[in-house]
């Protein structure tokens, strides 16, 4: 099984389910991966945080049942993540992140230890409008950051390369071992700039599930050898 805190940094392709077929939710997740992907992105939002309803632990149980092997990154956009951080545990999350805006930096770090003990690595997401500098003491206690590209609620949004320069300070404050992912709006025309921001996990739902199964195998390659 990957584990996010692994060398060698090479980048992984991760497709978001919110824009697979959920009526045929385990062939479009397990094609996505017989073609390449690394590993699953699970977009989980609750109608608060994000003005949109997704999926709850019991679809990452199905796809868990469905793909016993594949890595799935859950990304709560949840006004309280602490009230999902075990059931998705218990579903078959392998990693979990959730959002600075909805918790104070104290609660952030208990929670990173929670994510922890449940066999999970952590990850501390921001919204595009969020600054890093006050959120800097919190990222040695994460695997993994991401920055959003898009506001949270929907695929298909247009890429904000307005985030590009926060995302350059946040990798200089990273060490070696930690990731650092982008979400939203990522696509092979864009991926260079996001790859130079120093981006080694790239989340992409439309321009790869919006293309048909034949084409997808091409947008993951280059999405990764930008
Ligand atoms: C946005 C989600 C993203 C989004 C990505 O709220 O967190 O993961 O679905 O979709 P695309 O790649 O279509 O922008
Ligand atoms: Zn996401």
């Amino acid at each position: 099984m990957l584990d996010l805190r692994d060398p060698p940094h090479l980048p992984l392709i991760a497709p978001s389910i919110l824009s697979a077929d959920f009526a045929r939710l385990g062939e479009d997740a397990g094609h996505i991966l017989s073609v390449g992907a690394d590993l699953l992105h699970l977009d989980v939002m609750d109608g608060h945080f994000a003005p949109n309803l997704t999926m709850g632990p019991a679809l990452c149980g199905c796809v868990r049942n469905a793909l016993p092997d594949a890595f799935l990154d859950v990304h709560l956009m949840v006004r309280d993540p602490g009230m999902f951080v075990e059931p998705f545990a218990t579903s078959g999350a392998n990693h979990m992140t959730f959002h600075a805006e909805v918790l104070i930096p104290d609660h952030c770090i208990d929670l990173a230890a929670t994510v922890r003990q449940l066999g999970m690595t952590a990850g501390l997401a921001i919204n595009p409008q969020t600054p890093i500098e006050p959120l800097a003491g919190l990222l040695p206690h994460f695997d993994m950051i991401l920055v959003m590209s898009v506001q949270p609620g929907f695929s298909g949004q247009a890429f904000m390369p307005e985030v590009l320069c926060k995302t350059r300070a946040v990798r200089a404050l990273l060490r070696p071992n930690q990731r650092l992912e982008m979400d939203g709006g990522i696509t092979p025309t864009n991926i260079a700039g996001v790859r130079d921001a120093g981006c080694d996990v790239i989340v992409a739902a439309t321009a790869i599930f919006g293309q048909p199964k034949a084409l997808r195998a091409g947008v993951v390659n280059a999405l990764r050898r930008p």
